[in-house]
């Protein structure tokens, strides 16, 4: 399928754009502070307090450069609710139909089950989220950092704002050579692949322009990022489009999705235990064929039989150069017939690469920039703080996340992934899905769910020259 030709070279505006919305705030802890307005009125003065202390793409991208630190950044977006109080938006506006109604409106949609959500999130009262990470340190003096300046900046918003919830995430392992460093719950190296982003990812596949590092693809910066520079992907032969936000002040900025989800450690484990036995030749194996990657980070479609670190985390320039099929003889390893990695694979539903969809599938892609809540050795009380970025969140977000775990329900007909077959995602289907994931080896016995949502909002983090507008309201 030819690829699509971009109109011309874009420069992302790195001054402009927040600091988590294309390459994520780099951190070893953040806090996640959810607040409601109290005066309204009165939040523009108190924002221009702090104005200065939320962290732009280019600072973000400077701190990583730098071996200095610890470093402290913020990030600030509103839901549908906080704009209207702020009177950016009125009803009506052309916005994504999800935004404006609400995650917990969509709930049911997205396959989660209302009451097991957190009374803060399913009670629709939520305006705005205020995120502080930091950098450069161990997560356990990080966590106490962001959690004191999450409270300074609180302190300074309070005659404007009310917390009402504070979730603080932490990356795992103490110490910087742990095994379990940067990996998820359930024991699983994340952040392995991230889509390019025109503008802004150096290309780095001598084979392929159109690629970062090897497997890799470079996505329109549109499908991150409101502005009429940014282009969006459109399928081969359909004319350019440009991401035209649809009200002015929405350029640079990015819809924010969060969701916290729960993951049941032992459940997953005991699933394992119980029934490696028929469809892999270990329990490790059949682990990494529900996730479609090893512990490390290698992907099982290059090394089906072992895992290797040499292909992990750590090793750009090979772990993501794969594809799933049918024929893209130019990638170094496929799996057209699920030997190896089944279609229900987390990462195989979540990004089917070339499988059904061809390029189509870089229209449903997000930037993820999540992490871990939760001790390894407390109560099963440990999950994933989950947020991507977006610029349609129904033709993106939604549809990945309606693929696994819903997959009767579609958010919209457009830019639809179509799972090669049907069933869902082995790792995040719910309870109430079908849960009909047939692997190459035969159809898995049902299991209990292994992560559960527990609430949720969608945002909008706003450009930093709206945000100046704000604090001068
Ligand atoms: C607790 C829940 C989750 C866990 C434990 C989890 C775990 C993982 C792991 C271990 C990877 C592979 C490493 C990597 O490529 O970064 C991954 C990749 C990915 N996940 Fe998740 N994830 C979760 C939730 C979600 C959700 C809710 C979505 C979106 C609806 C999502 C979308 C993705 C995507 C797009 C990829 C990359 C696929 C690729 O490009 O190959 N994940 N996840």
């Amino acid at each position: 399928m030819p690829k699509q030709q971009f109109i011309s070279p874009v420069t992302v505006d790195e001054n402009d754009i927040q600091g988590d919305v294309l390459i994520g705030l780099q951190k070893a802890a953040e806090v996640f502070n959810f607040f409601e307005f109290t005066d309204v009125h009165r939040f523009g003065a108190d924002f221009a307090t702090i104005l200065g202390d939320i962290t732009s793409l280019k600072m973000t991208r400077e701190f990583e450069t730098s071996a200095n630190g610890p470093f402290e950044k913020a990030n600030i977006a509103f839901s549908y609710r906080g704009l209207m109080k702020l009177g950016l938006v009125r009803e009506g506006d052309p916005l994504d139909e999800a935004f404006v109604a609400g995650q917990p409106a969509r709930a049911e949609l997205l396959g989660d089950v209302k009451n097991k959500w957190l009374d803060v999130f399913a009670n629709e009262q939520i305006d705005g989220v205020l995120l502080v990470a930091v950098a450069g340190d161990e997560p356990a003096t990080a966590i106490v950092t962001a959690q004191q300046q999450s409270n300074a900046f609180m302190d300074a918003l309070r005659h404007s704002v009310r917390r009402l919830h504070h979730e603080p995430g932490m990356v795992r392992g103490a110490k910087r050579d742990d095994p379990q460093r940067g990996h998820e719950h359930f024991g699983f190296a994340d952040g392995v692949s991230q889509p390019g982003v025109k503008g802004l990812t150096k290309p780095n596949n001598p084979n392929d322009p159109n690629q970062g590092f090897p497997g890799q693809d470079l996505v329109a910066p549109g499908e991150f990022v409101f502005g009429d520079q940014y282009e969006i992907e459109v399928p081969p032969g359909a004319p350019a489009a440009t991401a035209t936000p649809p009200l002015p002040w929405m350029a640079n900025g990015s819809y924010l999705v969060f969701r916290r989800l729960a993951q049941h450690v032992s459940v997953f484990n005991d699933y394992a235990t119980a029934n490696w036995n028929g469809f892999a030749t270990s329990e490790d194996q059949f682990k990494a064929k529900l996730i479609g990657r090893w512990e490390n980070g290698s992907a099982v479609v290059r090394t089906p039989d072992h895992s290797n670190a040499a292909e992990g985390v750590g090793a750009p320039n090979v772990n993501n150069d794969f594809d799933f099929g049918p024929d893209n003889t130019a990638k170094h390893a496929t799996d057209k017939d699920q030997e190896n990695c089944p279609f229900a694979a987390h990462i195989r539903r979540m990004y089917p690469r070339s499988d059904s969809a061809g390029d189509a599938s870089e229209r449903a892609r997000i930037l993820r920039a999540g992490i871990p809540f939760g001790s390894d050795d407390g109560p099963d009380q440990r999950g994933l703080l989950f947020v991507c970025y977006q610029t349609s969140i129904i033709e993106q977000f939604e549809l990945i996340q309606c693929a696994a775990s819903n997959p009767t329900a579609r958010p919209t007909e457009v830019g639809m992934i179509v799972p090669a077959v049907p069933g869902v995602d082995d790792i995040l289907a719910s309870v109430g899905s079908s849960r009909q994931e047939t692997w190459a080896q035969g159809t898995l016995p049902r299991a209990q769910e292994f992560v559960t949502a527990t609430g949720g909002e969608y945002f909008f983090s706003p450009s930093l020259t709206t945000l100046g507008q704000i604090a001068a309201q």
